[in-house]
């Protein structure tokens, strides 16, 4: 979500002469957008912060100005405490304020222009640089639609963010505290802006919340409209070919969003789907508010829907009071569902969240052991789900040049990167690939023959006659 609101931002930027840039040196406004959902993508912040403020010093030889900004998360978190730690940052923004920003740059850029020389950037003048108010779904109707130019220079692949913020309260998460109330957008803004997006070339969305399957957006009529619903009417975008939606809460996959799985060709049969532990007694504890069975429940519906489904996880490992036997468990849960790809978390203390409080933390050493161990069997999932895959034929959406000449790379419906030497004019489209080897990191195809697509499709429309 974090590459989205970094889109949106520079896209609210653009209209008062900003463009992007890949050399630090050469910025005039930095913002470090920020993650504030473990304490090393946190604490990160703060080294970042020393090292822009060398370049903003050399810059400064220069008699070049450099705005530093800190937004996402920490910003939204951490507030004034940020300033008070690093005093050279000039304006603090949390997520739900982005629209705000040309406003508080436009502030922040008189107050340097005022003062001039760094020291005159005293603290107190900052006070109203620090934007992390909550104004709910505020920020959408604000922020402008995506640039078209910018939209084609992303590529083929966009996200959208369709709800944001989560009621769910993990024990363990600090989502609900930093990105707030779950908000979901209203069903005509997202479709406006998805309309957007394949008109400037992009193929394939996926669409983001932290809890995105609890999406209830009204529609023009004003009823509430599920996630499920909304993939339907997104799925009826003519030129749009591939659909994805992430992250989801087991208890929110509700029938009509399973049946969509059935129903909807354009989405993705991949699904990412956290179940965090393997024990029932470590998900109370988490208050994730549903039990192993639940979960295992929910899988078997969704591939009953769509057989071809693959399942991604996040795992979270020494969770206060996880024994040897609960982490035995989430091993058992992990072979069991057999993952295509999963995301291995050390747990970390969160500042306000109930784990915090817990007495009963785990050791470090403890952690990292249960984490490698863990790792390791997804890894060996991930490589067994590759190899099976070899010999299969996926429609894989040929995205770009590959490394070597005569060479083009793009993604499976599972997300696997494929290499495949393919004309340069299939890219934009999806392609039958026959995978003949899988790597570490990617898979590797041959385009299947005109003669034999068709016959392919011929096949499917005997299908549909029948
Ligand atoms: N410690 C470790 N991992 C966490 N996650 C969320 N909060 C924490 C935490 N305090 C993980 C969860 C979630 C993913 C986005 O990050 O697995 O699904
Ligand atoms: Fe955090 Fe996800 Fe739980 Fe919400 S459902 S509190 S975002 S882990």
């Amino acid at each position: 979500m974090n590459v989205y609101d970094s889109e949106r931002m520079t896209d609210a930027l653009a209209p008062h002469g900003y463009e992007t840039t890949t050399e630090l040196e050469s910025a005039d406004l930095v913002l470090l957008n920020t993650c504030h959902i473990r304490e090393k993508a946190s604490e990160k912040v703060f080294s970042e912060l020393g090292r822009l403020n060398e370049i903003r010093e050399a810059r400064r030889a220069n008699g070049q100005e450099m705005m530093i900004g800190v937004t996402g998360c920490v910003a939204q978190a951490e507030g004034e405490e940020i300033i008070r730690r690093a005093p050279d940052v000039d304006l603090v923004v949390g997520p739900q304020a982005y629209h705000r920003l040309p406003d508080l740059i436009a502030k922040a850029t008189t107050r340097t222009r005022g003062l001039g020389a760094r020291e005159a950037a005293a603290a107190a003048t900052r006070s109203g640089l620090v934007d992390t108010d909550f104004p709910g779904a505020e920020k959408f109707e604000h922020l402008p639609l995506p640039r078209r130019e910018a939209t084609i220079a992303r590529g083929l692949t966009a996200f959208l963010t369709v709800q944001e913020g989560c009621d769910k309260f993990c024990s363990f998460c600090v989502v609900p505290y930093t990105r707030g109330a779950e908000v979901s957008r209203p069903v005509e803004q997202v479709l406006r802006e998805a309309r957007g997006l394949v008109d400037a070339g992009v193929r394939e969305i996926t669409l983001l919340g932290q809890n995105v399957n609890a999406y209830h957006g009204h529609d023009a009529k004003g009823a509430v409209v599920g996630l499920g619903g909304l993939l339907h009417r997104l799925a009826e975008i003519d030129g749009l070919a591939r659909l994805r939606y992430t992250t989801s809460h087991p208890t929110d996959m509700d029938d009509t969003l399973i049946a969509a799985h059935r129903d909807i060709a354009k989405l993705m049969p991949y699904l990412h789907l956290p179940v965090q532990s393997g024990s029932d007694a470590i998900l109370k504890a988490m208050n994730r508010r549903h039990t192993i069975a639940d979960y295992l429940k929910v899988i078997e519906r969704v591939k009953a829907a769509r057989p071809d489904m693959a399942m991604s996880g996040d795992f979270i490992v020494g969770f206060p009071g996880e024994t040897d036997a609960d982490f035995e468990q989430t091993l058992q849960i992990v072979r069991e569902v057999g993952y295509a790809s999963a995301y291995t978390f050390k747990y970390s203390i969160r500042p306000g969240t109930p784990g915090a409080g817990m007495d009963n933390q785990v050791p470090e050493a403890l952690k990292t052991e249960r984490l490698l161990r863990l790792q390791d069997l997804v890894t060996t999932q991930m490589r067994a789900f590759g190899a099976a895959c070899v010999g299969r034929t996926l429609d894989v959406l040929l995205e770009r040049k590959g490394r070597f000449p005569g060479q083009l790379g793009g993604r499976s419906p599972y997300l696997q990167a494929v290499h495949l030497e393919a004309p340069e004019s299939l890219i934009g489209t999806v392609q039958p690939v026959e995978i003949v080897a899988a790597g570490n990191n990617s898979i590797q195809g041959k385009i299947v023959t005109d003669l034999e697509s068709k016959s392919a499709s011929l096949n499917v429309s005997i299908v549909a006659v029948a």
